[in-house]
């Protein structure tokens, strides 16, 4: 675990996010008119991590389990990426359900997730990623909720840990809502700490494990767009008031921010971070694909075109997890 943690987000790296669900692939190829199929998710994800130099830039990549039993050739695509020096990782929730018959949806996936991890183990994943969503409106989120969302998310953890898994436990505030700045600096810092005492409740090594999160931003409907400087301080701010010193490193999600906003975000709270204990770096997966998406449409006759795209990208957002855009 201790060398995947490291590696994961060495200097100038980051994570991918190519773990889309199957639901979530068909709606992306949909927006932009590209027939949703096995093998045009495969294709897909062929254009992505074939791009050359993308180790340069990515410590690792996470997938969703369609794309694990995939093959590239006679490789599988976690086989192909080891080849590579990337590590391959997994999404491991199983999506979300009703809470308690309100309008919160809660994280599912844990009752089968030891058994699954045998599984992923042998196939070469070496770390786990498992995702809550919250939303902001004037009730929500509420206690009982975020209460056992977060326990369902320390418990991951906690079996990622015992099966050799580095985890990522990825609790995203979402976009959506009016919500002001202040409001989500509030909820990101009451759901972190709500997260980190479950994850010390259960022992949980916070060396070897990754938060990803969402930046502090004001919600889509507020009419407001922050400035990079201020989504920096709000975020270091929650951040600094929530996460322990132990934990290996913070990674961002891109959240629905344009890929330019995500990264000029990123570089802001890089340069502002000071003498933070954690390594900062980028795990996204809109804000990095995409442009490459549009651009490849589904076509064998675009792939190099959106390459070119994908790897510009990565090297912008690699400068700016230095904070050097
Ligand atoms: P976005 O960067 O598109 O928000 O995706 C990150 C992710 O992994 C969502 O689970």
């Amino acid at each position: 675990m201790k060398e995947t943690a490291q590696k994961l987000i060495a200097f100038g790296k980051g994570i991918l996010a190519a773990d889309e669900s199957t639901r979530t692939i068909d709606e992306r190829f949909g927006a932009v008119g590209i027939p949703s199929t096995p093998e045009t998710h495969r294709k897909y994800r062929q254009m992505l991590l074939t791009t050359p130099g993308i180790e340069n830039f990515l410590g690792g990549v996470i997938f969703f389990d369609e794309t694990v039993r995939q093959r590239l050739g006679d490789e599988t695509f976690p086989e192909y990426l080891v080849g590579r020096g990337i590590i391959p990782g997994i999404k491991v929730d199983e999506g979300l359900e009703p809470f308690n018959g309100t309008e919160e949806k809660i994280t599912r996936g844990i009752e089968t997730l030891n058994d699954r991890l045998k599984e992923y183990g042998q196939m070469g994943l070496k770390f786990t990623k498992w995702r809550a969503a919250i939303s902001i409106s004037d009730i929500f989120p509420s206690d009982p909720f975020l209460a056992e969302n977060m326990e369902r998310m320390a418990a991951f953890a906690e079996i990622s840990q015992q099966n050799n898994f580095v985890p990522i436990v990825e609790p995203e505030i979402l976009l959506k809502g009016t919500h002001t700045t202040t409001r989500c600096g509030e909820i990101e810092t009451k759901v972190l700490q709500v997260l980190f005492e479950k994850l010390k409740s259960k022992n949980v090594d916070l060396e070897n494990l990754f938060l990803k999160t969402s930046m502090v931003l004001p919600g889509e409907g507020s009419g407001v767009k922050a400035e990079p400087l201020e989504v920096a301080h709000a975020t270091l701010r929650a951040l600094k008031k929530s996460v322990p010193p132990e934990v290996a490193g913070i990674v961002f999600l891109s959240g629905g921010q344009t890929p330019d906003e995500a990264m000029n975000n990123l570089n802001e709270i890089v340069k502002l971070k000071g003498d933070v204990p954690w390594e900062i770096s980028f795990s996204f997966a809109r804000a990095l694909q995409e442009e490459a998406m549009r651009e490849w449409a589904g076509k064998d006759e675009n792939v190099p075109a959106a390459q070119e795209t994908f790897i510009k990208r990565l090297e912008e957002v690699s400068k700016a997890r230095n904070g050097k855009l």
